[in-house]
């Protein structure tokens, strides 16, 4: 988060609140989200993407809370399941300011979504066309659409892929005409508008080629529906994205110098098509949601194991681990630690820290160096787990999920609380 600070005694504040006390009081592990930042960091993307629409992407870290702080900030929404839509019409969200995505909706999630009146219906399959243009036609609407692309890129964390992309599940490939022939279909239907095309290339990206890429060959389709049908679609919406820093070694830019890459590289490809720029979208929610918050620990235990030549490495257990965050364990993710309970002049160790999971796969910092006398009760803090960590979290081995706090000015409170063990058993029928 952005208003972390350190005091001469070593504790971690964030928003002026220390974390020690953040711990007596909610427990640990908690998730601690700083308001401001996620706040600002929504302002940015709004002001810096001005122009553009700009829908924060639910499915990176939803709850009632948020979703009034996305709306506050003036953003839209994109949500991508019934459960997500559910969360942010009863939070209040406007819902002519929703998108809703997915690859497969059911009929039951496609009439909720009519019924409610959301901005965008972002169609990824035939059948979902032909069954959109039922539901609306039954109702005597017409829903808005895009049309999700598979543009044949498909981008990771520093590198992008442009080989065996077509071989997933999302939406119309271009290739082969598909994508035509689902536009072909929505313009046809008389109970659907077609507002323009989707692509959404991957997550945590840092390199612009893959956007370039894509927009060269979804502006590409642009030109052949005007071309075809005579109709310029007013719509293209990039996906999100966008990447973060987990270690020190990633280096995003500003939402501004994205928005002036993107609108750069779209504009050029409209020229070379001749075709009308359209109004354009983003959907980050990385970018937003992660580097707001911090998962805070309780260490339980401490394990020294001798390595290769001589070298030890620290496994530190901490009171949560793979339930709260999957990504290390399911993406080889990187993320950082520190002490954040006292000072200590002892010097690095190389230190592991794990959960407290029935797995060796339970680890949550693969490495870092952490002072070697991390001891049991201290409390260790982990960074930019604001996006994928409570959304994927699970009760694996039966353990709740923490709770999330905010913390604002120096005052803390609670958005969502802790599971219980009631909770957990409130499923079984007894
Ligand atoms: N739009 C669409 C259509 C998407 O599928 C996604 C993410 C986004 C926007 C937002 O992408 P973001 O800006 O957050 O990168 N669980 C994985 C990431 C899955 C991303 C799924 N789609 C992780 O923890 O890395």
């Amino acid at each position: 988060p952005a208003n972390v600070t350190k005091g001469a005694n070593g504790v971690l504040s964030v928003a002026g609140v220390e974390v020690t006390k953040l711990a007596e009081e909610y427990g640990t592990p908690a998730y601690v989200v700083d308001e401001d930042d996620f706040r600002a960091r929504c302002r940015d993307f709004r002001d810096g993407f001005a122009g553009w629409d700009v829908y924060y992407a639910g499915k990176a870290f939803l709850c009632a809370e948020v979703a009034r702080w996305v709306a506050q900030e003036g953003l839209r929404l994109d949500v991508c399941t019934g459960g997500e839509l559910a969360v942010a019409l009863r939070a209040g969200f406007p819902a002519d300011r929703i998108a809703f995505h997915g690859n497969n909706k059911s009929e039951s999630e496609l009439t909720r979504a009519l019924d409610a009146g959301v901005a965008r219906i972002v169609v990824d399959s035939h059948e979902e066309i032909g069954r959109l243009a039922k539901l609306a036609a039954d109702r005597g609407v017409t829903a808005p659409v895009l049309v999700r692309v598979t543009v044949g890129v498909e981008a990771h964390t520093h590198e992008y892929i442009a080989t065996a992309h077509e071989d997933q599940k999302f939406g119309f490939s271009l290739t082969g005409g598909d994508a035509a022939a689902a536009v072909d279909r929505v313009l046809a239907e008389p109970s659907l508008e077609l507002r323009g095309l989707h692509s959404h290339i991957g997550s945590q990206i840092f390199d612009s080629a893959g956007f370039e890429i894509a927009a060269r060959r979804v502006v590409g389709l642009h030109a052949q529906v005007r071309d075809r049908h005579g109709v310029d679609l007013p719509e293209l919406c990039l996906g999100g994205g966008f990447g973060i820093a987990y270690t020190t070694q990633d280096d995003p830019e500003s939402p501004a110098q994205l928005a002036g890459e993107l609108a750069a590289i779209v504009e050029h490809e409209c020229h070379g098509y001749g075709v009308v720029k359209p109004r354009l979208s983003v959907e980050p929610g990385r970018a937003i949601a992660g580097p707001a918050v911090l998962t805070l620990y309780e260490v339980g235990t401490v394990k020294r194991v001798e390595l290769d030549a001589g070298a030890v490495r620290t496994y530190i257990a901490v009171d949560g681990g793979m339930s709260d965050n999957v990504r290390t364990a399911l993406y080889d993710a990187d993320f950082s630690c520190t002490l954040a309970s006292r000072r200590s002049s002892a010097p690095p160790a190389l230190s592991r820290v794990v959960g407290k999971h029935c797995e060796s796969g339970d680890i949550v910092v693969k490495d870092e160096f952490l002072p070697a006398d991390v001891r049991p009760g201290d409390l260790v803090a982990v960074p930019a787990t604001g996006a994928y960590c409570r959304s994927l979290a699970s009760t694996y081995n039966h353990v709740p999920r923490p709770p999330v706090v905010a913390v604002r000015a120096g005052e803390a409170r609670l958005i969502v609380r802790r599971e219980t063990e009631e909770d957990l058993m409130r499923l079984d029928v007894w």
